[in-house]
């Protein structure tokens, strides 16, 4: 019974993949297709390692802002446990209200909103920007860094995920405004505003992604350091 229950999902979410995908690739994603057909068909756990990394970035019972947040799906699942409230903004009114239907949890309100324009004034502990920064070009990311930095509590973390340029030159999606060089293209824009900044990559088959965070505190691996039991003789990274 379980079998045949996990095959049907999985056909069900596939569908809803072929519809939404079948003409053009939608701006937000739902990611129980995520869950219950992609993942298991690919082996790519791509959408639940960018949860984990921007989880492990979080201030326990901060506030916290998602910038970009489509469907909803890390705002809820991801963030609102650990935090005491989760403002989660998009521009796209279908995104938004997608979100509210299937992601609503009591600490979570979503709004409808550009970034560009509409940042709330916070201040807020943590600041998501996850698998969003290449929709904007250069200029605007610099603009956005600028104006992220100013409604994040002293000390707070921004934190995110984004992708590498492919080499054969074209966009992994044609919404996609600026795909980084690499790690130090990205770091550029966090270098003038923040004391402390990561960028580290994952390399998956189809893709390299960048992981980012940047603080004027301590960044998660040392903030987190009591978590930690280390043995044995490191080696130093050239
Ligand atoms: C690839 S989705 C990522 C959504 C979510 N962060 C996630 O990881 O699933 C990019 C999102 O950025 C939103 N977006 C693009 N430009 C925006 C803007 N100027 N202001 C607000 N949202 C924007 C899109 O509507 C879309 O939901």
């Amino acid at each position: 019974m379980s079998k045949g229950a996990r095959a049907l999902s999985a056909a069900t979410h596939k569908l809803q993949f072929l519809i939404e995908w079948g003409v053009d690739n939608p701006e937000y994603f739902d990611h129980e297709i995520d869950l219950y057909y992609y993942w298991p068909a690919t082996r790519n756990s791509l959408p639940m390692e960018r949860g984990v990394w921007s989880s492990f970035a979080l201030k326990e019972g901060g506030s916290t802002l998602d910038l970009c947040c489509g469907d909803g799906f890390y705002s809820k699942m991801f963030y609102s446990l650990r935090s005491s409230t989760v403002t989660a903004l998009d521009f796209d009114p279908e995104a938004i209200r997608w979100a509210k239907r299937n992601h609503k949890a009591a600490n979570v309100t979503y709004i409808l909103g550009d970034i560009r324009t509409d940042i709330p004034a916070g201040p807020f502990d943590n600041i998501i920007w996850d698998a969003a920064v290449e929709h904007f070009t250069p200029k605007e990311i610099a603009a956005l860094v600028a104006r992220i930095k100013m409604v994040l509590s002293p000390g707070g973390i921004v934190s995110g995920y984004t992708i590498v340029e492919a080499d054969h030159g074209e966009k992994h999606l044609h919404q996609h405004e600026y795909e980084f060089h690499d790690k130090e293209d990205l770091a550029r824009f966090f270098e003038p505003h923040f004391k402390n900044v990561e960028v580290f990559q994952t390399v998956y088959p189809s893709r390299t992604n960048l992981y980012f965070y940047a603080t004027d505190g301590p960044l998660p691996h040392e903030k987190s350091s009591h978590l930690f039991v280390r043995r044995g003789r490191s080696i130093a990274a050239k």
